[in-house]
């Protein structure tokens, strides 16, 4: 047997040890057998068992010290103690020192076998524990932005270039490009890896909200106040935090935030003293700041104040050689979180993938990719399995307004020659949230570019404007 378990005995009782090793190597294990506390050491240094059963009370040294001087080269080694003595002190002291698990003699064959077995399941638990958060901790490294292409790779230069700045970062990009992902790189090769990374939305919060997030409050400020809050700035200690849709700040946050920016310190919503912060600031935004500047939605100081650091991450479009690299990825990923087998594709789904247009970017490639393979229950994904809106060549012609023409010809027939831009909102709102993110509002205010709230408004609107008809 390839993976066979060994496991070492140490007993001084030479039947014990021989009722112990007939009996573990009927169960399949490979078993070695000791009645000396201190040859067990310099074997188990040299052939590291997998699992440890030792008797406590041995001439010469324990079987505690047999267990912790194996440990300090082996921590994952299995322990199980066997003691004659049904004393609760030595089994106490036994877990205290570090075994799995004790047995006190006399002990029945089927108590240590469910003892290795439970071990031996938790040991596995805990393995898959560690290789998961590993797997978590490289998605949000570096070497979990997927892209060969040579703007993805001149992007990831500048990246590694600033990382152990202390500089304000502004990253612009379409919805989904992986500003987050950007930015949690970052922070992941500077300096302050060790320290928190925090963020806020600035989309998802009302104003004041927003404030006491960003800044903290003192207890009785407001209704609800029922305790100081540090705010998430300064909780950031020696990290890094992370402004997200700094584009929908309003003007009064605006001011404050970039008082904050310049002093290094807040102001807690009801305070009166200011607190200093020490966090590196990378702000995204998929808004247009220097446009907002120019129609003065945005304070211009504070756009310089954040745009110390410009990075840009490109539109899928624009990378579309990347397409296929990432694919690869994301299938990797479903077969992995569902146990499934990975799925191949074939050569025509995936040129079809490459020539689609991505308005939600990387995250609607992940999206589709996600469906595509709940959706498909063999090893292949063909041209047939992908969505229409991705098969129909109208896309590929002319981009989503090739598609919605026929939608606005008949809108246009409705209203009038001259449609208001009104109109047109409505039926690329409505058009875009049944065709492309199949009812999914979340994904519709993405691809749209849009809050969510911005977009249930709306949809409000519609709803009324049809009832008033
Ligand atoms: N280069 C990439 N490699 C692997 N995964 C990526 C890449 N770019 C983006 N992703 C994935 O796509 C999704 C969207 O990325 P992210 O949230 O960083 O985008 P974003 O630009 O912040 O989007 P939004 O503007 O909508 O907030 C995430 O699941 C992310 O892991
Ligand atoms: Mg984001």
């Amino acid at each position: 047997m390839d993976n066979q378990l060994s496991v070492m005995i140490v007993d001084d009782e030479k039947p014990m040890l021989e009722w112990l090793s007939i009996l573990l190597e009927q169960q399949g294990y490979s078993v070695m057998c000791f009645s000396d506390g201190r040859k067990a050491v310099t074997e188990g240094r040299k052939n590291m068992p997998d699992i440890l059963v030792v008797d406590v009370k041995m001439p010469g040294i324990s079987g505690l010290e047999v267990l912790s001087r194996l440990r300090e080269i082996s921590p994952e080694l299995i322990g199980i103690v066997i003691t004659a003595f049904s004393s609760v002190d030595s089994a106490v002291q036994a877990m205290r020192k570090g075994a799995t698990d004790y047995l006190i003699k006399p002990f029945e064959v089927d108590q240590l076998l469910v003892a290795i077995e439970k071990a031996l399941g938790e040991q596995k638990i805990r393995k898959e524990n560690r290789e998961l958060r590993k797997k978590i901790r490289s998605r949000f490294s570096i070497e979990g932005i997927i892209g060969k292409s040579k703007p993805i790779i001149d992007l990831l230069d500048e990246v590694r270039m600033v990382a152990d700045k202390d500089s304000t970062i502004l990253i612009t990009g379409e919805s989904g490009t992986g500003k987050e992902l950007i930015a949690r790189a970052i922070h992941s090769i500077s300096p302050r890896a060790e320290n928190p990374f925090l963020g806020v939305n600035c989309g998802s919060f009302s104003h004041s909200l927003l404030e006491s997030e960003l800044f903290g409050h003192l207890k009785g400020s407001f209704t609800g106040a029922h305790r100081d809050k540090e705010g998430l700035l300064v909780a950031a200690k020696g990290g890094t935090f992370f402004l997200d849709e700094v584009g929908e700040l309003d003007r009064e946050l605006q001011v404050k935030l970039l008082r904050a920016l310049q002093e290094h310190q807040v102001l807690p919503v009801g305070g009166t003293k200011h607190i200093p912060f020490d966090a590196r600031i990378i702000a995204a935004t998929n808004a247009n700041l220097k446009e907002m500047v120019s129609r003065d939605d945005f304070r211009p100081d504070l756009y310089y104040r954040l745009n110390v650091i410009p990075l840009h991450v490109p539109a899928l479009r624009d990378r579309s050689s990347d397409i296929p690299i990432l694919l690869d990825r994301f299938i990797k990923n479903y077969s992995e979180e569902t146990g499934e087998a990975t799925r191949v594709i074939t050569r025509e789904a995936s040129e079809a993938l490459m020539k689609y247009s991505w308005p939600g970017n990387v995250r609607e490639l992940e999206n589709v990719v996600e469906r595509v393979c709940v959706m498909t229950s063999g090893s292949e994904i063909t041209f047939a399995d992908l969505p229409d809106f991705i098969k129909e060549p109208s896309v590929t012609d002319g981009g989503v307004f090739a598609e919605m023409n026929s939608e606005i010809e008949s809108t246009v027939s409705k209203v009038g020659a001259t449609p208001t831009l009104d109109v047109i909102e409505k039926a690329y709102t409505l058009y875009i949230l049944e065709h492309r993110a199949e009812g999914q509002k979340r994904l519709a205010a993405k691809l749209l570019g849009i809050n969510e709230s911005t977009l249930y408004r709306r949809l409000e609107r519609y709803a009324k404007d049809r009832e008033n008809q």
